[in-house]
């Protein structure tokens, strides 16, 4: 075994550590829901090992049950800091950042945006599905074809620096491919084309998370390995209600 995959055993090991003692915080979060309106962890929706063999179940678990559950358990944590945030939709958080209490506006910005974009991403994950009519018009028209969005696509996943996730977003009827560092969102209300900050905003259609907990225990370095599976577990059908929507 090589040293970086034992590193990455290793810091996986202290995150499930981590993990259980922020679940039981966020289980008494949850049980006063109707009194905070405090966030839950979506349902994944599928079985962990449904995208095998292009992403594993364990990472499907992993991913799901540990990260996406300290986003919005640490989500929880930053409103319960700020009574004026309490009783909004994380909609609603998430495309005001600027307009946020700068003692939270990093912890909004980061688990809130976390939160959104993994509870997106679980539900664009499916296997064996098509594109519809469309959203294949709707990328022809866009791109001229389905080669030019994946080469795009994959070029700007592959282009991320460090952490942080490639989209297509729909703006003004056109579909456009964008990506944000860290859990930042092309909702967002951040200023575009600046240095970190995603460079369009819009509606989003698709996504793929570039963060290595989402594919480094089956690819390890090999990103471009990953981004390129990913076409094999797109939810088409997903893809067509969003641009239809
Ligand atoms: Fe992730």
């Amino acid at each position: 075994m090589n040293t970086d995959r034992r590193d990455f055993i290793k810091a996986s090991a202290i995150i499930t550590l981590g993990a259980a003692t922020n679940a039981s915080k966020a289980e008494s979060l949850f049980g006063i829901q109707g009194i905070t309106g405090a966030f839950e962890l979506p349902p994944l929706g599928y079985a962990y090992d449904s995208l095998e063999p292009f992403i594993d179940a364990q990472t499907m678990q992993i991913h799901h049950d540990k990260h996406h559950l300290v986003y919005v358990t640490k989500l929880n944590e930053a409103i319960e800091k700020e009574i004026s945030l309490k009783g909004k939709t994380l909609e609603e958080l998430i495309k005001n950042i600027n307009g946020t209490p700068e003692s939270v506006r990093g912890a909004i910005r980061n688990h809130g945006g976390g939160h959104w974009n993994h509870s997106f991403f679980w539900q664009i994950l499916k296997k064996d599905t098509k594109p519809g009519e469309a959203s294949t018009a709707a990328i022809n028209n866009s791109f001229g074809s389905m080669e030019n969005l994946k080469k795009e696509f994959e070029k700007t996943a592959l282009g991320v620096f460090g952490s942080g996730w490639a989209w297509v977003i729909l703006k003004d009827g056109k579909l456009l491919i964008t990506s944000t560092p860290n859990q930042d969102n092309p909702l967002m209300d951040l200023p575009t084309g600046q240095a970190g900050i995603a460079t369009k905003q819009g509606k989003p259609i698709m996504a793929i998370d570039v963060w290595e907990h989402a594919y480094y225990l089956k690819y390890q370095n090999k990103r471009a390995d990953y981004v390129n599976a990913f076409w094999n577990v797109l939810n088409w059908d997903k893809v067509e209600a969003l641009v239809k929507g």
